[in-house]
């Protein structure tokens, strides 16, 4: 049977993370030839397990620091040397820390912005002419943090970045018009993933994340990557410099 993204090469950051690993599985299983990486090294190979056990395969490599330009060329390269191509970029990898903006310090703000904006300039980089030698797509994760602050987190530094992959992702529309990329960003609510589970432990603070999301539940992985399975494929022709918001209608009121 014949996969909705069969033998494209797709670059996925965060392949150790609760949304890279489902993408990893999702597309692999749709016939995509998938390039992983990630700063933690055993839960890239938890996934790349996972994957195994149903007779697929997750390339790629770890530790990679994305934050790193030279590690994020490195990893670009190796793909397009290996597998010949890059048909799709997915921006997923991410890191950020939190607090009310007048106590968050210096290091914290400059840890965001190199692991929330930084790598997806440097993948991007690197991957933007062979994405144009194949009408590629690139796919970037924001946040509804990117639209709106919170009450609950000091998401000063989180919702700069978020912004700015948003922006970001406009203007790669505009240049990649011209060489046939297309490049969409997805925003995500409040998704469950082990990162999360903590916050969903505790009935108050998971109480207070729900507050507006107007489904009363998180989000699972599934239902992020389902759509980026869409974008990243050919039915998503007509879609580009988009946010897509997935959120339980948090913004709806
Ligand atoms: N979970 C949510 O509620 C939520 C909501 C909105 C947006 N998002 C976004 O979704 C994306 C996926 O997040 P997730 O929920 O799967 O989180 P996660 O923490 O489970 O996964 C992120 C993965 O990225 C890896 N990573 C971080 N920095 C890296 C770097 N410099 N180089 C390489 N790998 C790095 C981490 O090790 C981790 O495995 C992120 O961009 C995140 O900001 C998540």
């Amino acid at each position: 049977m014949t996969g909705r993204l069969q033998d494209k090469v797709v670059l996925i950051s965060g392949t150790g993370g609760g949304q890279g690993r489902v993408a990893a599985l999702r597309f692999a299983r749709e016939g995509a030839i998938v390039v992983g990486c990630d700063t933690n090294v055993d839960a890239h190979g938890a996934t790349a397990s996972l994957l195994r056990a149903e007779g697929l395969t997750l390339f790629g490599a770890a530790p990679v620091d994305l934050g790193d330009p030279a590690q994020a060329e490195a990893w670009v390269e190796a793909a397009a040397q290996e597998h010949g191509r890059i048909d799709v970029l997915y921006n997923n990898a991410s890191a950020a820390r939190f607090g009310p903006v007048n106590e968050l310090s210096i290091e914290d703000w400059q840890f965001t912005m190199r692991n929330e904006i930084d790598l997806l300039f440097y993948t991007t980089k690197y991957a933007w002419n062979h994405l144009a030698q194949r009408r590629g797509v690139i796919i970037n994760i924001s946040s509804t943090a990117g639209w709106g602050g919170s009450k609950v987190a000091g998401i000063s530094a989180h919702a700069a970045a978020k912004g700015a992959v948003i922006a970001f992702t406009r203007q790669l529309a505009v240049e990649g018009a011209a060489v046939g990329i297309r490049a969409v960003s997805i925003s995500p609510g409040f998704i469950a993933t082990p990162g999360t589970a903590a916050f969903m432990d505790n009935p108050q603070v998971r109480a207070a994340l729900l507050d507006g999301v107007l489904m009363d539940r998180p989000g699972e992985p599934e239902e992020v990557v389902a759509m980026a399975l869409f974008v990243a494929s050919a039915e998503a022709s007509f879609i580009t410099g988009s946010d897509i918001v997935i959120d339980g209608g948090l913004l709806a009121i």
